[in-house]
């Protein structure tokens, strides 16, 4: 269940282009802008990215000073784009699904890992293979989409008035943990809805310090300019949490 791999579905795939394709998307607005403020100093760091996709942050991560970046993608399509958009010679792309992650052998600085995880259904496992693969005082620093978003049963996300306008939003089924199948772009998308009691448990279990945790909200300035974005006044729809493998 927790290896879909719904990015090589080809129809998938050219919908989730589209909307990469669009600079106003909440990927370049709200989410990579919160995940690279978590970012420690890369200098001369070995970096791995899970479910790194097009490897647009792998490059990133590069330009910060890593000095090696793995890219981790269960998606062959993604990793295809990533080669031919994002290579680097300082940057290797493995296709392989998070959840075999107790077979990479290499020990790294820092692993991110940005709007992958709520496909992946057992999270204490997740976490605890990537605890085993940070050296010590590495960082695990991911982004996922907010539990109040993964929630729901349904997609009735909103109430609005006569107008169309978001009166407020319709949560559900919060406290219910488990898989989420719905449609984006096609039918049949699988998420995991974890709450936040049980994200934040399992990093303390793995023996992760947690230092920072954001839910990013775009500014007024850009609410303006992008009226959905208003939406986030009700509801954040990004989690990032920032943890370390014990104290400095
Ligand atoms: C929403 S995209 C984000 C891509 C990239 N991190 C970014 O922010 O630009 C999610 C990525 O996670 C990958 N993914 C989903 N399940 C995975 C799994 N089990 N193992 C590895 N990657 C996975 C998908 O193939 C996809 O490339």
């Amino acid at each position: 269940m927790s290896n879909q791999n719904i990015f090589d579905n080809q129809e998938f795939f050219e919908g989730y282009k589209k909307l990469r394709d669009n600079p106003w998307a909440a990927n370049y607005i709200v989410e990579k802008p919160a995940l690279f403020s978590l970012a420690p100093d890369l200098n001369n760091k070995v970096v791995l990215e899970l479910g790194c996709g097009y490897g647009e942050n792998c490059v990133q991560f590069l330009k910060l000073g890593a000095k090696k970046v793995t890219g981790l993608d269960i998606s062959a399509k993604m990793l295809e784009v990533a080669m031919n958009e994002n290579y680097s010679p300082d940057i290797q792309y493995i296709n392989k699904s998070m959840t075999d992650l107790h077979e990479l052998t290499e020990k790294f600085d820092v692993v991110f890992s940005s709007l992958a995880v709520h496909y992946i259904e057992d999270f204490d496992k997740l976490v605890r293979d990537i605890y085993n693969l940070l050296n010590e005082g590495g960082y695990f620093i991911f982004s996922q989409e907010h539990p109040l978003t993964t929630a729901l049963l349904t997609q009735d996300y909103w109430t609005r008035n006569s107008d169309d306008e978001i009166i407020h939003y319709n949560l559900t089924t919060y406290t219910q943990e488990g898989v989420r199948t719905g449609t984006w772009i096609v039918d049949g998308v699988i998420k995991y809805h974890r709450t936040f009691s049980s994200i934040v448990n399992s990093l303390v279990s793995a023996g992760f310090v947690i230092e920072k945790m954001l839910e990013p909200v775009p500014s007024y300035d850009v609410m303006n300019q992008c009226p959905p974005y208003k939406r986030y006044i009700h509801k954040p729809d990004f989690l990032l949490i920032r943890v370390r493998k014990s104290n400095p």
